[in-house]
């Protein structure tokens, strides 16, 4: 049974897809998504060979090793080209994942769909990925243990957006259902003005004004 924050990435893969579930660490996502029958087939990677035996133990101990393969390597590097539909990239920081992107020459394919949890700086990974080509067809937020976390779901479209800040740190949220994320990203923020303002940044407080302004007119 996965956790309540792997239960919203898990629910933007698609059904039958082969997946690639990058920085695995303990492979549950993976292992539940094959075993529940929503995928055939999973690939398992993580960059360190510690996390990677936690998921070759999970992996046995739930008899899948037929059905989820076990790579190490870093980022996108032990896939090839075509071998999976969807990729999950989960708990590792947005500036992360998009250098991950970045690194890899056949990311840029419109068959494949992404899933993104950043653990941080959603907001650069949102910049990436729109500035890049990427479309970000679906974002939902989830609570766990009185943290708020944020999920993606993204395909390539060839189609660079250039855009306000406040696009890159909303996004596709919901004023309604993503509520309490967007309250905690507008404290954060708020927090970062005051501490700038204090400091005379006056070129980093004229970046966050607008921003703000955006998130009191959705949270009215
Ligand atoms: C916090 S764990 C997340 C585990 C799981 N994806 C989740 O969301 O619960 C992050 C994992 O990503 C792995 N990792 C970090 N950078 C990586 C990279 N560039 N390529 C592959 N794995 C990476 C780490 O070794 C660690 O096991």
């Amino acid at each position: 049974m996965l956790d309540k924050r792997l239960q919203a990435v898990a629910a933007l893969v698609r059904d039958g897809a082969r997946i690639a579930d990058i920085g695995t660490d303990h492979a549950y996502l993976p292992v539940e998504l094959v075993r529940s029958g929503r995928c055939p087939s999973a690939i398992a990677c993580d960059l360190r060979e510690g996390p990677l035996a936690t998921a070759r133990r999970t992996v046995a101990e739930a008899g899948l090793s037929h059905a989820v393969d076990c790579r190490l390597g870093d980022g996108l590097r032990p896939l090839c080209s075509g071998e999976v539909d969807d990729i999950v990239i989960a708990g590792m920081g947005g500036e992360t994942v998009a250098g991950i992107l970045d690194a890899c020459e056949w990311a840029k394919d419109p068959a494949l769909r992404y899933i993104f949890q950043p653990m941080s700086r959603s907001e650069e990974l949102r910049r990436y990925l729109l500035t890049n080509g990427y479309r970000i067809e679906r974002e939902t937020t989830v609570e766990q243990g009185g943290h708020w976390y944020v999920c993606m779901a993204a395909v390539w479209a060839d189609a660079p957006i250039v855009t306000e800040e406040s696009a890159y740190v909303i996004g596709g949220l919901d004023a309604v259902a993503d509520r309490e994320w967007l309250l905690w990203q507008r404290s954060m923020l708020q927090k970062r003005y005051n501490g700038m303002s204090q400091a005379g940044d006056a070129a980093e407080c004229a970046r966050l004004d607008p921003i703000l302004k955006k998130l009191e007119e959705l949270l009215v």
